[in-house]
């Protein structure tokens, strides 16, 4: 039978870019996208599109029998910086949406499953360099403790009912088609957009706070890899560390001041410099290298030139 796939949250930084690729490579018709709200333009004029919520399960069943749905995506969640304001709702959308699509294959009415961690799962006694795929995780922001249940919870649905589900622990992700939806690393988009529109740009973390990060094609690439990978290979199933490159404001704006030369950076930290600090540095992924043949792309100078180029007027 032909595949089809559902998208949940797919009008989001990642699900608008990831749904465009998986309409090129599987058929406009074959991907149906769905979320709260409306996604851009591109998004909604290129294929079927569902208003769905994550979180009602009755809806979610309605939807996936309809389309005769395989795969799922699961890409609607709340990020770090908007889930401290708000963390009940945080806990209740990030976990009863991943529940829900991991008892929808428990009972097979789906066969496959993509949902993402984030970098978010570790804590402040996390080796912080190189960080490695099995460590100590105790993470202390409420974005984090719902992502690292997630995965205890797709590992457990693997081991004890079978379930085909897939994960990656995204850094932060820099693109320019969509803006961020609240995170952490939002700086690394904004910067840009600021830097383009007044030369200028005060940004939230210190100028010395080094993170994890990728641009978005990298991400959409190791996504649709690992969904492409054979059963058998796919070792981790709690979900998989996942590198590119790492910086801190201060080399961004370095990278930026070679293209626009009188572009400035200042610094005002706010509450989210205490979430990047309980973060790694750097990751170590030589477990999706090893078991998928993961390997990134984009280092920042790449990732500037892009992004300037895509987001001039
Ligand atoms: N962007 C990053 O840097 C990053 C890094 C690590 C992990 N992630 C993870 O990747 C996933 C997607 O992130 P993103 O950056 O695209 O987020 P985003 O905030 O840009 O998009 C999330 C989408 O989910 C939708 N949504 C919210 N509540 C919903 C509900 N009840 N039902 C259906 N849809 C709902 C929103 O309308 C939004 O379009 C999330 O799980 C996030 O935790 C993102």
């Amino acid at each position: 039978m032909e595949k089809s796939i559902l998208i949940i949250g797919a009008c989001g930084q990642i699900g608008t870019e990831l749904t465009l690729a998986l309409r090129e490579t599987y058929g406009n018709d074959s991907v149906i996208a769905s979320d709260i709200r409306e996604g851009n333009e591109n998004l909604m004029e290129s294929g079927p599109f569902e208003i769905l919520d994550a979180t009602d399960y009755d809806a979610l069943e309605e939807v996936v029998a309809y389309y005769e749905i395989s795969e799922v995506y699961l890409m609607a969640a709340m990020l770090s910086a908007t889930a401290e304001k708000f963390p009940m709702r945080a806990w209740n959308l990030n976990m009863n949406s991943l529940f829900n699509v991991l008892n929808l294959a428990k009972e097979k009415k789906i066969d496959k499953i993509f949902w993402p961690s984030s970098i978010a799962v570790f804590g402040p006694n996390t080796p912080k360099e190189n960080t490695p795929q099995s460590t100590i995780m105790e993470p202390s922001t409420v974005y984090g403790i719902s992502k690292q249940s997630g995965e205890r919870w797709c590992d457990y649905y693997f081991h004890k009912f079978g379930v085909d589900v897939r994960s990656i622990r995204y850094p932060g992700l820099i693109s320019w088609k969509t803006m961020p939806g609240g995170g952490t690393t939002d700086y690394a988009v904004e910067i840009y957009h600021k830097a383009l529109a007044e030369k200028s740009y005060t940004c939230f973390l210190k100028a010395d706070t080094e993170l994890p990060m990728m641009f978005m094609d990298d991400a959409i690439k190791a996504t649709l890899q690992l969904m492409d990978t054979d059963a058998e290979n796919v070792k981790v199933r709690s979900s998989y560390n996942l590198s590119a490159m790492n910086f801190t404001p201060s080399q961004m704006a370095e990278s930026i001041q070679k293209h626009i030369t009188d572009f400035k950076i200042s610094y005002e930290p706010d509450f989210r410099q205490a979430i990047a600090d309980s973060w790694p540095s750097s990751i170590n992924d030589q477990e999706a290298r090893r078991d998928w043949g993961w390997k990134a792309d984009f280092d920042l100078e790449k990732t500037t030139k892009e992004m300037l180029e895509n987001l001039a007027p």
